[in-house]
């Protein structure tokens, strides 16, 4: 299969449209990684999606919408729901919640759980899409299973190229991390990952602590599929790094340490929004670059776990964590 790389203009978005509308599968910007995207409503769609990125079948999508209406005609809203809704939509929350009587989302998609993950992406191009479809667009993020997740259209193709339709090239992301996922089903919100909204401005919304599940776990009972090994570069990842070695590169934070021949500074002043726009891309440099130097390993520097440090500290984490 030829991969079309489709501009950011009223015709690439229109053929995007009509790609998904086909039941194709189009990669698409957010303003947090790329998605790869399909007609949330068509199983054989969704289907080809777990087959391009070769994703457990038990791992289920997030749908995306143009708006809070949309989204909310397909799941059980709580009042808290729609309080986050008005606070952080559109934008990088994405919320658990029962799947409504006549939802429209393929099961295979909410891989036959009773609840669907729904959210509403930020972004011009993102929102144009998704308003010029006029339905759910399940999408994950647009890598191969494992991997280290896209930020900009080139990293689709490297990952993906072959196996999709098209790329709907809108951009690097604003945010960088995926969305933060909140579930609400139960008595108390539960924070199932850590993302582009802050614990703390999600706690504050809610004006109660979150349950945070136990980390470390192969696999997050509430959320299927988030395997420990996650977002891995092809180089071992070690992290907390004090000093970095001759056969390693460096991901620094704030000052960097001395001595390294390869590194990429995810923020120099130590600016939490800059080092998460720059995760993904420094993981994919240094992965790339320190190969082809012959490198061993990826040194990590400490990255705070508050504000966004908490979502980039958790891929970093699984990055590191032993392959299966
Ligand atoms: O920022 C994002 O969220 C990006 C962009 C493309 O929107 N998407 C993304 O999708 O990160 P993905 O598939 O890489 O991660 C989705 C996560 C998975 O860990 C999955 O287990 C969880 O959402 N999830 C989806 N539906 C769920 C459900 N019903 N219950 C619990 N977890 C769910
Ligand atoms: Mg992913």
């Amino acid at each position: 299969m030829h991969t079309r790389l489709l501009h950011n203009d009223p015709q690439g978005i229109a053929t995007a449209a009509a790609i998904l509308r086909a039941g194709g599968l189009v990669a698409f910007g957010t303003e947090t990684v790329y998605g790869l995207g399909a007609d949330a409503g068509n199983d054989t769609a969704v289907a080809a999606i777990y087959a391009a990125k070769g994703r457990p079948g038990i791992n289920p999508l997030i749908s995306h919408f143009a708006s809070a209406d949309a989204a909310f005609a397909q799941v059980a809203a709580t009042p808290l729901a729609r309080r986050l809704a008005e606070r952080f939509w559109p934008g990088p929350l994405t919320m658990v919640l029962p799947r409504a009587a006549h939802c429209g989302i393929s099961p295979i998609a909410t891989a036959g759980l009773p609840t669907a993950a729904v959210r509403v992406p930020a972004g011009d191009a993102t929102q144009a899409l998704l308003a010029a479809c006029g339905f759910p667009v399940v999408a994950p993020s647009a890598n191969p299973s494992g991997r280290v997740s896209p930020s900009d259209a080139q990293h689709v193709l490297a990952g993906l190229d072959g196996r999709i339709d098209a790329v709907l090239d809108c951009g690097p992301c604003r945010v960088g991390v995926e969305s933060t996922i909140i579930g609400l089903g139960g008595d108390t919100p539960v924070l199932l990952r850590p993302g582009g909204i802050t614990l703390e401005a999600l706690e504050d919304a809610c004006g109660m602590t979150l349950a945070l599940p136990a980390r470390g776990n192969d696999v997050r009972p509430s959320a299927p599929g988030q395997l420990s090994s996650h977002y891995a570069p092809g180089l071992p990842v070690r992290l907390e790094a004090t000093a970095v070695e001759p056969d390693e590169a460096l991901l620094a934070f704030g000052p960097p340490l001395p001595g390294s021949g390869l590194a990429w500074n995810l923020s120099a002043t130590g600016d939490l929004h800059e080092a998460a726009a720059r995760l993904f891309a420094g993981l994919r440099f240094l992965d790339m670059e320190g190969h082809r130097r012959g490198l061993v390993r990826i040194a990590v520097q400490h990255v705070p776990e508050h504000g966004l440090g908490r979502a980039i500290r958790d891929r970093l984490i699984r990055a590191a964590s032993p392959r299966a």
